[in-house]
C-alpha cells in the first residue's frame, strides 16, 4: 500500500488546547419506539423518558447518545463535546476569536457549556464534563478454551452482547478540508488519517481512540453512524446475528478497517444510518504524536470484508436516494 506519511513534528504541547471527549450525539427521529427497539436489541441500556431516549451502556452511568422524537425524518440534532473546566473559557475565547458566533442552547439542553454552529450549520456544544474517551487502548480478547472442551455454546444459549462504550461517530460533510480545519481550529481535534478528500479521522489531544469524530464526503451534512466498542470479534458476530434475528438484516461486515484498524460490523438502522460494532480500534495516547497520513482511498477503506453495499454511503438527510 502506498501512503504519504506526513509526519508532523511535535509543537509546544503546553499551548495545546482541545476537547477531551465526544460526550454525546443527539438524533431526532420520527418514531422513538423504533429507536428503542433498534438500540435495545443492539445491546445498549435504553432509558426512555417520554418521547426521548437516553442511550447508555450497561455498567456505565454515562449518557452516550440521545434520540428524540419529532415529526421530521431522522437527523443529527447536535454533537456535544466534553472539555476540562480550565479549558472551557480558553476554548470560548479561541472560538470567538475565530469569528464563530456563540448561540443559546436549544430548549431542553441548557448546560454549563457553549453552543455554536459549524461552517455547515451543524449544531455543536462544548461543555465541562468528565473525560469519557478512554485513557488507554481498550482491551480486547481472543476467546478460546483448552483442548478437550467445547468453545461455542448452542445458539439458543448465546450470550447477549453489551457494548462497553461509544467509540466515535461519523458524519457527512460537503467539504472535508473545511471540516478538518474547523474541528482543528475550534475544538482542538487533530487529524489522525485521511483518504484524499473522501474521508478523514480526528482524535482528541488528551488521549482517545484513533477517531472520536470521522468525516465523510457527501452532498451535505448528516449523521452516518455511531460506533460502539465491544470486547471481542466474537461479540461483533454475536451482535450482528442477534440484530439479523430481530429483522435488522442490512448492513456491512464482518470486516477490518485500515485506518483505525478496528474490526467492524455495521447494522443499518430504521432510518438508513448505521450502528457499528467495533473491536480493537487503534489508540492515540496524549503524549504521542500520530503520524497522520493521506492514503489512497481504494487502498485504505478496509483491509478485508465483503463488498460495500451501495446504500452504505447514501446520505438521506441531504435528500439522497
Ligand atoms: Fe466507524
Amino acid at each position: 500500500m502506498t501512503a504519504i506519511r506526513g509526519y508532523v513534528a511535535p509543537t509546544h504541547e503546553a499551548d495545546a488546547l482541545g476537547v477531551h471527549s465526544l460526550d454525546q450525539f443527539v438524533l431526532t427521529v420520527p418514531d422513538v419506539t423504533k429507536a428503542e427497539e433498534f438500540y435495545g436489541n443492539f445491546g445498549l441500556d435504553i432509558q426512555r423518558d417520554g418521547n426521548a431516549l437516553a442511550l447508555k451502556t450497561f455498567g456505565h452511568h454515562h449518557r452516550w447518545g440521545s434520540v428524540i422524537e419529532t415529526q421530521k425524518t431522522k437527523a443529527l440534532n447536535h454533537l456535544s463535546f466534553g472539555c476540562y473546566a480550565d479549558d472551557l473559557p480558553k476554548l470560548k475565547t479561541r472560538i470567538e476569536t475565530n469569528g464563530v458566533k456563540l448561540i443559546d442552547a436549544p430548549p431542553g439542553f441548557e448546560s454549563n457549556g457553549i453552543w455554536f454552529r459549524n461552517h455547515e450549520n451543524v449544531l455543536i456544544e462544548i461543555k465541562v464534563a468528565p473525560k469519557v474517551s478512554p485513557d488507554s487502548k481498550s482491551q480486547s480478547e481472543w476467546i478460546s478454551v483448552p483442548g478437550g472442551a467445547a468453545g461455542a455454546t448452542v445458539r439458543d444459549k448465546s450470550p447477549a452482547v453489551r457494548p462497553r462504550r461509544l467509540s466515535h461517530v461519523l458524519i457527512f460533510t460537503k467539504d472535508i478540508d473545511a471540516s478538518i480545519k474547523f474541528y482543528e481550529q475550534n475544538l482542538g481535534l487533530r487529524l489522525s488519517d485521511r483518504a484524499a478528500d473522501i474521508v478523514a479521522f480526528m482524535h482528541g489531544i488528551h488521549g482517545s481512540d484513533h477517531h472520536m469524530l470521522a468525516l465523510v464526503k457527501s452532498t451535505g451534512p448528516g449523521f452516518h453512524h455511531c460506533s460502539w466498542d465491544v470486547g471481542s470479534i466474537n461479540d461483533i458476530g454475536l451482535g450482528a446475528m442477534r440484530m439479523a434475528d430481530k429483522g435488522f438484516t442490512k448492513g456491512w461486515g464482518l470486516g477490518r478497517h485500515v485506518l483505525g484498524s478496528n474490526y467492524f460490523h455495521y447494522v443499518r438502522d430504521p432510518w438508513g444510518s448505521f450502528s457499528e460494532y467495533s473491536c480493537d480500534i487503534d489508540y492515540i495516547p496524549s503524549d504521542k504524536r500520530w503520524p497522520s497520513g493521506d492514503h489512497k482511498p481504494e487502498d485504505s477503506f478496509y483491509l478485508w470484508g465483503p463488498e460495500v453495499p451501495r446504500e452504505f454511503t447514501i446520505n438521506y438527510e441531504a435528500g439522497e436516494s
